[in-house]
């Protein structure tokens, strides 16, 4: 994305080199939003941001990879170019899933469409879950399944199951107004897991949350990922969290547009969240956190006719 004879970083490595049981394999993706940068209305002089670099990344089938960064560093950009929301990057760059599951955009052959069609290969779950007021708890989980045209008696089983696993049976019939924050969080969590997704991607899904819901979910989170076997991809603003959830911790720069650095966290579920370990790894992160933010990188720059910023990405990595 950068002119011909720039610097350019090294790709953001995060590769499981060599693993055959890579859910997911992201390659060459760089993402640059056009802006004015607030210094010209002449629609010709728009600066390119670069908010992700040659961003390359595996997730393994049945991890749980959260990702954290500074505000601004591109995160939910990254999440929502994988879940298909955002389809404007680079072109070169390549987005693999290996869910061994037909795809259904990629073909006009209904014959290969079976009643195991509802499925996704991914689903986005945001902080504010956008349930819908008119329809109870068990219409919500359903939804996916009545537009899939799923038979009822089949789609209330399986709505019935997602409701169980998120401890919400007594509340089945009950409006959406009724819930708290916690249970409306749990009951997207059940919607999602009814489609039967094979990587469920979570934008800060407990932000909004009191600190005891929080840990809460995040213990029935735990709990869901041992049953179902989801690959989780899992944005949170906090370290603790990440450490606490994740196999794998992934922290984004905004100076890199890109990976600063991984961590694995080898530590069995369940965790005591004021296990040594988390807290240690907790530290480190934080310390790689600021240390960084603090440094000032150095970043090349390009400017058009009118002296208007037009790129810019970071150098000396
Ligand atoms: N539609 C857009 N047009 C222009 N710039 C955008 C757009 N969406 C996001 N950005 C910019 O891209 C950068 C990354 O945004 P993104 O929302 O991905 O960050 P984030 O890491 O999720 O931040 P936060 O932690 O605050 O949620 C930010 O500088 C943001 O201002
Ligand atoms: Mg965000």
């Amino acid at each position: 994305m950068l002119s011909k004879g720039e610097s350019k970083p090294p790709e953001n490595n995060g590769n499981n080199d060599g693993n055959i049981n890579n859910i997911l394999q992201i390659k060459n993706l760089s993402k640059a939003y056009h802006t004015n940068g607030g210094r010209s209305n002449n629609s010709d002089s728009q600066a390119k941001y670069i908010v992700l670099h040659n961003i390359n990344i595996d997730i393994k089938e049945g991890e749980f990879v959260t990702i954290v960064g500074p505000s601004g560093c591109g995160k939910s950009t990254f999440l929502n170019i994988i879940a298909g929301i955002d389809k404007e990057y680079s072109s070169d760059a390549e987005i693999i899933f290996n869910t061994g599951r037909f795809d259904s955009a990629s073909s006009n052959n209904n014959d290969d469409r079976d009643s195991t069609h509802y499925n996704q290969d991914k689903i986005l779950i945001f902080q504010e879950p956008a349930l819908f007021p008119w329809l109870t708890v068990i219409e919500n989980v359903e939804f996916g399944l009545k537009v899939a045209k799923l038979p009822k008696d089949k789609r209330k089983a399986i709505a019935k199951h997602y409701i169980e696993m998120v401890q919400l049976s007594n509340f089945a019939n009950a409006y959406i107004h009724q819930l708290s924050g916690g249970m409306k969080q749990r009951i997207a969590i059940a919607r999602a897991l009814a489609i039967d997704p094979k990587i469920l991607l979570m934008d800060e899904p407990f932000t909004a949350l009191d600190v005891n819901t929080r840990q809460s979910l995040q213990r029935q989170l735990l709990q869901i990922h041992r049953a179902t076997h989801k690959t989780i991809l899992f944005v949170t603003h906090n370290i603790h969290e990440a450490v606490t959830l994740g196999d794998r911790v992934i922290l984004f720069s905004r100076k890199l547009a890109g990976i600063k650095k991984q961590f694995t966290i080898n530590l069995p579920h369940p965790r005591d969240p004021n296990h040594p370990i988390v807290d240690a790894m907790t530290k480190e992160i934080i310390n790689e956190f600021r240390e960084f933010e603090l440094e000032g990188l150095e970043t090349v720059e390009e400017y058009n006719d009118n002296g208007d910023l037009v790129a810019a990405a970071p150098i000396n990595i």
